[in-house]
């Protein structure tokens, strides 16, 4: 302290006299007040100084799947809002590869500091460990920031597939199994699980094509080059509203008001075929929690933004409760959700 404070005083004063030297002596003692007056502050507000200050420059955010896709989608639009919080750039990076499990490797890897966070989901945090034995990270022991948005599962077909319902493609599956191909965004991705699942039940075993997101999948599928897939609304919404793909059904007990004219599997014919995907937000082991809690209240401001929430509700997103915000929430919402995909997987087979 006193060192900074003469150096102060010698900037101010070149030659240091002895009436600057006094100078010095009055300044330390009123520098030394302030500084201590500022920490009694910061410890009675219980702001520990490194959330003061995060963070001080861009932060990355990686989406484990090509750009364009549903992980992408809600990335963009919650990191958006998260940077005008937090007042630095959440600049996202589409690490495509491996059902997502290549962009979470690299994310997790990362060094702890909140510069690097990640937009996991349901098959990258939830069923890739049912499916990648060597899996490099542990979904239970990353930090939860906290859930961005939960996204219905529709059966969805090209427009040049000859199925119109879901009854008239679950036919045609069953009399056509070396006829039909379906698109995925990679062993344990979102698209991949869930239609593991409708597979299973259907007892199908179609062509499967795997793509880096189902962003890319989908302009194949409006193409005709593949006949169907199970991928998430917010994917969806408004090429089926436009009409350039099928909708067969939506996987959850109610329809959507994004849209509203989807039958539910219940309705058509699928009741047992049920299941609801979901986004969320993790840092590296080791993110200290003022900086996860910072992450975390960005997050909740997004979420409740108008503009936000409603461009993810026009896109058939589901949001999460204020309980459903927080970080325990999270964190305990994957683990039950690993539990919950080993068994579904095993049961597929
Ligand atoms: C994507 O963003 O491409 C998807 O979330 C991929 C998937 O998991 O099906």
């Amino acid at each position: 302290m006193r060192g900074l404070v003469v150096l102060i005083a010698r900037l101010a004063h070149p030659v240091v006299s002895h009436e600057a030297l006094k100078i010095v002596t009055w300044e330390e003692s009123v520098l030394k007040k302030l500084f201590a007056v500022a920490f009694a502050l910061t410890g009675l507000l219980g702001i520990p100084a490194m959330a003061q200050t995060y963070p001080t420059k861009p932060v990355t955010m990686i989406v484990p799947f090509a750009a364009g896709g549903p992980t992408d989608i809600v990335a963009r639009f919650v990191s958006e809002h998260m940077s005008r919080t937090l007042g630095q750039q959440i600049v996202v990076e589409n690490v495509a590869g491996a059902g997502g499990t290549t962009g979470i490797t690299r994310a997790a890897g990362a060094a702890p500091d909140g510069y690097t966070i990640m937009m996991g989901h349901m098959g990258t945090h939830g069923a890739a460990p049912a499916l990648y034995p060597g899996l490099k990270y542990d979904p239970t022991a990353l930090v939860p920031v906290g859930v961005a948005a939960s996204t219905p599962i529709l059966i969805v077909g090209s427009m040049k597939f000859a199925p119109k319902t879901l009854q008239e493609f679950v036919t045609y599956a069953k009399a056509n199994p070396d006829k039909l191909n379906q698109a995925h965004a990679g062993i344990g991705s979102v698209s991949h699980s869930t239609c593991v699942m409708l597979n299973g039940q259907l007892g199908i075993k179609p062509t499967a094509v795997p793509y880096t997101g189902t962003g890319p999948a989908l302009n194949d599928m409006i193409s005709g080059q593949v006949d169907f897939m199970c991928d998430q609304i917010v994917n969806l919404a408004e090429q089926i509203r436009g009409g350039a793909i099928r909708a067969y059904a939506i996987a959850s007990p109610e329809r959507s008001p994004a849209l509203p004219d989807v039958p539910t599997t219940k309705e058509a014919g699928l009741p047992d075929y049920q299941v609801i995907a979901w986004n969320a937000i993790f840092a590296p082991v080791g993110t200290a929690p003022e900086i996860t809690a910072r992450l975390n209240e960005a997050l909740g401001k997004a979420l409740g933004d108008e503009a936000t929430r409603n461009r993810l509700l026009n896109l058939g997103a589901v949001l999460p409760a204020a309980s459903e915000q927080t970080q325990a929430y999270l964190g305990d919402f994957v683990k039950a959700e690993v539990v919950r995909w080993n068994k579904a997987l095993a049961a597929a087979k």
